[in-house]
């Protein structure tokens, strides 16, 4: 099968300290790939390094014919300012404008109301994003990732702070662009039924432990899931306990 990212013995420390060691996985072309594992892990950093913005010590990242590869991203927090001006379609088009010209052409616009219409997102088009809802803004900023027609979409908690409903509509979607265009997609989460419902494979992650598998592998494995997600907890300040990592957790989450 086409591996569209290899990522070999990767090692990345900031200011001496080892966020990650020695951590190798592929993804395939289409398969949902979802990174789990409690606060502090390096799941951010491990995407970031796909994307280049960190310069890992160690290892390798292949991307499948990387001149080629595009690479769609929803970062875990962009803090929007409610007076901001610009539109919902005006925003979605700013993934796109790539060209020489600084307006879109013919074929830009097409794609964009494509993306618009399969995202959702065109009947609020024309408001200002600062006034979306946080749900809204969500789909927006996957409409923005999706309109350059990646190859592989990293997603950090795009999910959080939706209600349920939201966040199936919006896991359907992704899933949607990973069967019909081949998207690969690696998506964090801390919501173990989503990544159910959702995955294909699973990478469990803590310091310096990793576990790659399929769904059932990972998430039906309760004692090794309780394990990872309390080694972080019990190696931390008084602060990180008291937002315990593992709180928000359905790790009681009944096979399906
Ligand atoms: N640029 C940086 N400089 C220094 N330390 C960093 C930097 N980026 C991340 N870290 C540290 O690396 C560790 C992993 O951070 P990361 O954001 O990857 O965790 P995470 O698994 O995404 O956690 P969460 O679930 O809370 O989002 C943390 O201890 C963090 O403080
Ligand atoms: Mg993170």
């Amino acid at each position: 099968m086409l591996h569209r990212v290899r990522v070999s013995h990767l090692q990345v420390s900031f200011n001496g300290e080892e966020v990650l060691n020695d951590l190798s996985f592929d993804v395939s072309a289409g398969e949902m790939f979802a990174v789990i594992g409690p606060n502090g892990a390096g799941k951010s950093t491990l995407l970031k390094s796909i994307l280049g913005l960190i310069q890992p010590q160690n290892g390798r990242i292949v991307l499948d014919d990387e001149s080629k590869t595009v690479v769609g991203y929803v970062p875990q927090s962009r803090v929007i300012d409610d007076e901001t001006p610009i539109s919902a379609r005006d925003f979605v088009s700013l993934g796109q404008l790539s060209g020489f010209f600084p307006w879109p052409s013919m074929q830009e616009r097409k794609v964009l109301r494509e993306i618009m219409s399969f995202t959702d997102t065109d009947r609020f088009a024309r408001k200002p994003i600062g006034k979306l809802s946080g749900g809204e803004r969500q789909r927006v900023f996957l409409a923005q990732a999706l309109v350059r027609h990646p190859d592989l979409l990293l997603l950090d908690e795009s999910t959080a702070n939706l209600d349920p409903d939201a966040q199936e509509r919006m896991m359907e979607l992704v899933q949607k662009a990973a069967s019909d265009w081949g998207v690969s997609v690696i998506f964090i989460s801390h919501d173990l039924e989503l990544v159910r419902k959702y995955a294909d494979r699973v990478l469990l992650m803590s310091r310096g432990f990793y576990k790659t598998g399929t769904k059932q592998e990972i998430l039906n494995d309760q004692a090794m899931l309780k394990n990872v997600y309390q080694s972080i907890s019990s190696e931390a300040d008084g602060a990180l306990q008291q937002k315990s990592p593992s709180a928000g957790l359905s790790l009681s989450a009944s096979p399906r």
